[in-house]
């Protein structure tokens, strides 16, 4: 899509990087107060994981929830690196930021109760003690994401651009951290193969997470970490990057690429079970297909590599056919493509990478080291997910933080003043690649050596083989940027082999094992000192 017509300076009160749940969110919020924004998706607006998300968005409804329980249950997945009071921020805003998403026109599934009452229906999922996932049947985030576009598509302050990539952020100063402050981004619109400066008061990071990182992922193509490694060269610290999560079920078939089975799944009696039928995740843990998903997504691993099987299987089919269709219909439709009728078959499946629990580090507010420069989404590390996010927390962060975020800029935007004097990008000394197959090949083996040695599980020697190579490709690709005019597959890649680094540093660091980090030099947690976050300094 072009830019809108409506701003042709293109200065803008707010830039933000990213159209999913996060980034819409807090530009709707922050149009409704007359602030002028731009929305930014490197490829269509759907790009982002919130697109596919499945389970639901965690929220206290049920009578015999709790607020303290939601909390504890947070509290016990991030195995004690949460920080308890942004746990409680948190959590306390589940109910209002799902009655804001139904302002926005989400429908979310309901269910009647015996006074022919309708109420909103409840799953449950790894790691919680009660019902309190708000879902729309098993594909909430497109509802989600759908509405959003559609009322942001409709607002008069909100300029949508699709197929902006962003290059670099552009700060004032060279010399960090004194008063360093954040003026715009350089933005290679794809289209036009143009890089374009966008100039703002307010930078805002909205670009998921970076799981691609991986060889075989559940997120889309998006997902390459490029908010990270742009607040890290801006020179923001990044933390807690070792815990990157794996999802315990992701569809095993050859054509399916990247097809998550929901946690719902198992929340609704799912049964994860060997080839040979028998069920194994009672002898891991007292919570079984329930337990937090770093113990099941190592359970998984375990059983895969001791038998020497490509997969285990989840299997509903014991449900009847009615509430399986009810419940799980995309899940249901995908897999009959595949052959799987997951009314009668169990289903194949795999870890694969998920979740970036790391990232920015922010302030309760989404505030980054640098002035004006903000990150929420899954491209942040508030210190809610600690070394393990608890299952569909991850929409509820996107919402509550762009809800904190939104009353931060709101209170100070009339202060700052429009940046002047942008330099603009200068491509004068660089030429078209002339050999495009340097960047497929290292994104192949960066891919690869992750997933081989900075898996589920680790050990020092993997982690220095990959750094070994991390180096290597990084000094290759710095070559190729400063040589080459830059496409959307360069800088992603750029950003990946950064990120990349961050997460085996982290994982140097981490001499335990903790929450989603596993490693056999360290089996166990470090009991002797309390539980430390990881914090890189740029
Ligand atoms: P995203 O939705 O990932 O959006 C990122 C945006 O940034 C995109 O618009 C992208 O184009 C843009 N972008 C990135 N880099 C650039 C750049 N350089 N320039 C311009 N734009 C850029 N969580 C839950 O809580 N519940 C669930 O049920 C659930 N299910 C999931 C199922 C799947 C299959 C996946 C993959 C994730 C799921 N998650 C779930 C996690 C959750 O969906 C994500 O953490 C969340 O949606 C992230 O939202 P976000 O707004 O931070 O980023
Ligand atoms: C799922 O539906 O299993 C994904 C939930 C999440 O990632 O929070």
């Amino acid at each position: 899509m072009q830019p809108h017509s409506k701003n042709n300076n293109k200065n803008y009160d707010v830039l933000i990087i990213g159209s999913g749940g996060a980034g819409l969110s807090l530009a709707l919020k922050l149009a409704d107060h007359a602030t002028h924004v731009a929305v930014l998706s490197k490829f269509a607006l759907t790009a982002g994981s919130t697109y596919y998300a499945q389970g639901g968005i965690s929220a206290v409804f049920d009578a015999d929830d709790s607020i303290e329980s939601h909390i504890e249950d947070t509290l016990d997945a991030g195995a004690g690196l949460c920080n308890p009071d942004i746990v409680r921020l948190t959590v306390t805003q589940g109910k209002c930021s799902i009655d804001w998403l139904r302002e926005q026109g989400v429908a979310f599934t309901e269910e009647q109760t015996a006074t022919g009452e309708k109420i909103l229906h409840l799953n449950r999922e790894g790691g919680h003690s009660h019902r309190r996932i708000v879902h729309t049947a098993d594909a909430t985030g497109k509802a989600v994401s759908l509405s959003l576009i559609e009322r942001a598509r409709e607002h008069d302050n909100i300029e949508l651009f699709e197929h902006h990539n962003v290059v670099e952020l552009i700060t004032t100063l060279p010399t960090y951290p004194v008063d360093r402050k954040i003026v715009g981004a350089y933005v290679l619109d794809s289209h036009q193969q143009k890089v374009k400066t966008m100039t703002a008061k307010v930078v805002v990071l909205a670009t998921g997470g970076a799981s691609k990182v991986y060889l075989y992922s559940t997120n889309p193509q998006s997902a390459t970490g490029d908010g990270i490694a742009l607040a890290w060269r801006a020179g923001c610290r990044v933390s807690n990057m070792e815990f990157m999560q794996f999802h315990p079920t992701c569809l095993y078939h050859p054509n399916a690429q990247s097809f998550l089975i929901s946690e719902a799944v198992r929340g609704e009696g799912g049964k994860l079970i060997l080839p040979d039928g028998s069920p194994f995740m009672h002898k891991f843990d007292a919570r079984a297909e329930l337990a937090p998903r770093d113990i099941v997504a190592r359970a998984i691993d375990h059983e895969i590599k001791k038998r020497g099987i490509d997969c285990v299987y989840l299997d509903i089919s014991h449900k009847p056919e009615a509430f399986i269709l009810e419940h799980f219909p995309t899940i249901h439709r995908k897999c009959l493509k595949f052959g799987i009728d997951i009314t009668k078959q169990p289903i194949p499946v795999v870890p694969s990478a998920h979740y970036t629990c790391g990232g920015v580090l922010t302030d309760s507010y989404a505030r980054t080291d640098i002035a004006n420069l903000y990150a929420i989404g899954e491209v942040a590390s508030t210190g809610l997910h600690g070394a393990n996010r608890m299952a569909s927390n991850s929409l509820l962060e996107c919402l509550v933080f762009a809800e904190r975020a939104s009353i931060d800029i709101l209170q100070k935007i009339d202060t700052i003043a429009a940046p002047t004097s942008v330099p603009e990008w200068d491509d004068s000394q660089v030429s078209d690649s002339d050999e495009e197959v340097v960047v497929s090949h290292n994104w192949d083996e960066l891919r690869h050596f992750m997933w081989d040695y900075v898996g589920i599980v680790r050990t020092d020697k993997r982690l220095h083989r990959a750094m070994s190579r991390v180096e290597l490709l990084k000094s290759e690709i710095t070559e190729y940027y400063s040589n080459f005019r830059v496409t959307s597959d360069l800088l992603e890649l750029r950003n990946l082999v950064i990120v990349a680094e961050l997460i085996i540093r982290c994982a140097q660091q981490r001499k335990e094992s903790r929450g989603l980090h596993y490693t056999l030099d360290y089996p166990e947690s470090d009991s002797s000192k309390s539980p430390q976050n990881t914090v890189l300094v740029p």
